[in-house]
C-alpha cells in the first residue's frame, strides 16, 4: 500500500457522515409506511440522477477505501452500486465529482457507462417513468401530493386538470408499494352516514372496499365503501384507552362502556383487548352495513369475554331503553357535525353514582369554542350531573373558519 493510502486510511476512519449518527445517513421516511394516513405529507421529487454515470476504477482490494474517500467528499453517488469492472471495481460517482480529475485520483481511471434501473423512492418518480417528462413536468403542480393509506388501499383526491392520467397515477400508485391491492378516486363525503364516495380506478375489481388495518396493535376490518374510518383519530382512541384504565383503577372494578357512533369499532378495538379492563360494550351505529362489521371485529378481538352487545338504530334512542339510563362508566360520541346537537340525549346514558367520563369530538366555528364549552356546561347541570373537570381543546383545522375539537368532561370526581 504506497504512503497516500496510509494516510488516507488515517484521516477517512476519523470521519463521521454528516447526520452526525453512526452507519448510513438517515433517509425520509417513504409515503407508504405502515399506517401513515398522508394527507398531510407532501412527497419529494422524483429521483433525478444523471445517464449514463462516471465510475472510478479503482484496485478491487482499495474499494472500501475509495469509497469512504467519495463518500466523504460527497462524490459517492449512494443510490448505485459499485460495480465489478474485470478485476477492478467502478464506484459511482456524484454530480458533485470534478469534471476534472482530482490529482490525488489521477493514477485511476474514469469511466462513463449506464447506471441499472433504480425503483424511484416514491409514487411520483414512477409517475414520471410511466408518463415522461414532458407530461410530467406540464402538470407538475397537479398531481397528488397526498393520499390516504388504508390498509390495503390508496383513497386518492385527483384534480380535473389530470383526470386523464387516473389510470398512470393508479399504477404507479400500485407499482410503487407491492402492499396496496386497489386505487380508488375519492369522490368526497355523502349522505346521512357520511361515506366516501369512491370510484376505483386500479387494481382488483372484485374486492371491492373490504380490507384489513392495524391500528395501536390491534388488526381490525375497515370498507371505507360502506362506511367512515379514518386512521386519523388513532392516537385519540390511545388517549381514551388511558383514561380508561386511569377510570378502571379509581373505580376498582371493570368498565361499562358506550359508543354509540362506533363506525367499525376502531375505539373499542384497544379497550376491548386491555386485560380486565371491561366488563360491558354497547356498540352502536345506524349504518346496518357498518354494524356487520363492527360485530365481526369485536367477536373476533374479544378474547377477554366482555359481554357485548351491538344496536343498530338512532343513537339518540338508546336512553329510551331504561336498562341503559345510568349505566355507563365511559361514554364516547364521535358524531363531529352534530355532537352538540345530539348531547342532551346521551348524557342520562353515564353513570350519576361513581365518576364517569364523557369522550366527544366535534367540529366548530373557531369563535364558538367558549360558548359550547358554556353550553355543555349549562346542559349537564341541568340534568344534574356535576362537572368536576373539562376540557375543551382544538386539535386542528377542519376548514379555514372550523376546528376540530376535543372534548373531555369527567364528572362526579370526588366519589
Ligand atoms: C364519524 S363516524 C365515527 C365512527 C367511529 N367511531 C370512528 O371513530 O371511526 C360516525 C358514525 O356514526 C354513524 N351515525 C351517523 N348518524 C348516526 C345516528 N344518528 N345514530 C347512530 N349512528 C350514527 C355513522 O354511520 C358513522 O359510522
Amino acid at each position: 500500500m504506497n504512503t497516500y493510502l496510509q494516510l488516507l486510511i488515517a484521516s477517512t476512519a476519523s470521519r463521521v457522515n454528516k447526520s452526525g449518527l453512526p452507519g448510513p445517513i438517515p433517509i425520509n421516511q417513504s409515503p407508504f409506511d405502515e399506517n401513515l394516513f398522508s394527507e398531510d405529507m407532501k412527497l419529494k421529487s422524483p429521483l433525478d440522477v444523471p445517464n449514463p454515470m462516471r465510475y472510478l476504477v479503482v484496485p478491487s482490494q482499495e474499494t472500501e477505501i475509495w469509497k469512504e474517500y467519495l463518500d466523504s467528499k460527497e462524490w459517492l453517488e449512494r443510490k448505485y452500486s459499485i460495480e465489478i469492472e474485470g478485476e477492478k471495481r467502478a464506484i459511482p460517482l456524484s454530480e458533485l465529482f470534478p469534471l476534472n480529475l482530482p490529482t490525488n485520483l489521477s493514477e485511476f481511471e474514469i469511466i462513463e457507462k449506464n447506471a441499472p434501473e433504480i425503483s424511484p423512492n416514491d409514487y411520483l418518480g414512477h409517475l414520471k417513468k410511466e408518463i415522461g417528462d414532458v407530461n410530467y413536468n406540464k402538470f407538475k403542480r397537479f398531481w397528488p401530493q397526498s393520499f390516504d393509506l388504508i390498509g390495503e388501499l390508496v383513497i386518492v383526491k385527483i384534480e380535473k386538470e389530470v383526470e386523464k392520467f387516473t389510470k398512470e397515477i393508479s399504477h404507479s400508485m400500485i407499482s410503487h408499494n407491492k402492499r396496496v391491492s386497489r386505487v380508488f378516486r375519492d369522490l368526497g363525503v355523502h349522505g346521512n352516514f357520511r361515506v366516501r364516495k369512491l370510484e376505483l380506478i386500479g387494481g382488483s375489481k372484485n374486492l371491492g372496499g373490504a380490507t384489513k388495518v392495524k391500528e395501536n396493535g390491534v388488526e381490525f376490518n375497515v370498507d371505507p365503501t360502506k362506511g367512515y374510518y379514518s386512521p386519523r383519530l388513532a392516537t385519540e382512541r390511545l388517549d381514551t384507552l388511558e383514561c380508561a384504565i386511569y377510570l378502571k383503577t379509581k373505580l376498582e372494578r371493570k368498565l361499562n362502556i358506550c359508543d354509540p357512533y362506533a363506525g367499525f369499532g376502531p375505539a373499542l378495538m384497544p379497550l376491548i383487548k386491555e386485560k380486565g379492563l371491561v366488563n360491558y360494550i354497547l356498540a352502536n351505529d345506524l349504518n346496518p352495513e357498518v354494524t356487520t362489521i363492527l360485530e365481526e371485529n369485536l367477536i373476533t378481538n374479544n378474547k377477554e369475554n366482555v359481554a357485548i352487545e351491538i344496536k343498530c338504530k338512532d343513537a339518540r334512542k338508546l336512553i329510551e331503553n331504561p336498562k341503559n339510563i345510568g349505566l355507563f362508566d365511559l361514554l364516547l360520541v364521535n358524531l363531529p357535525h352534530s355532537t352538540i346537537e345530539h348531547l342532551p340525549l346521551l348524557v342520562g346514558l353515564l353513570n350519576n353514582n361513581s365518576t364517569a367520563i364523557l369522550r366527544a369530538w366535534s367540529i366548530i366555528d373557531s369563535e364558538k369554542i367558549k360558548q359550547m364549552e358554556d353550553d355543555i356546561k349549562k346542559l349537564f347541570d341541568s340534568l344534574k350531573y356535576p362537572i368536576s373537570n373539562i376540557i375543551v381543546e382544538p386539535t386542528r383545522s377542519y376548514s379555514p373558519t372550523q376546528v376540530y375539537t376535543k372534548i373531555e368532561i369527567w364528572t362526579n370526581e370526588s366519589s
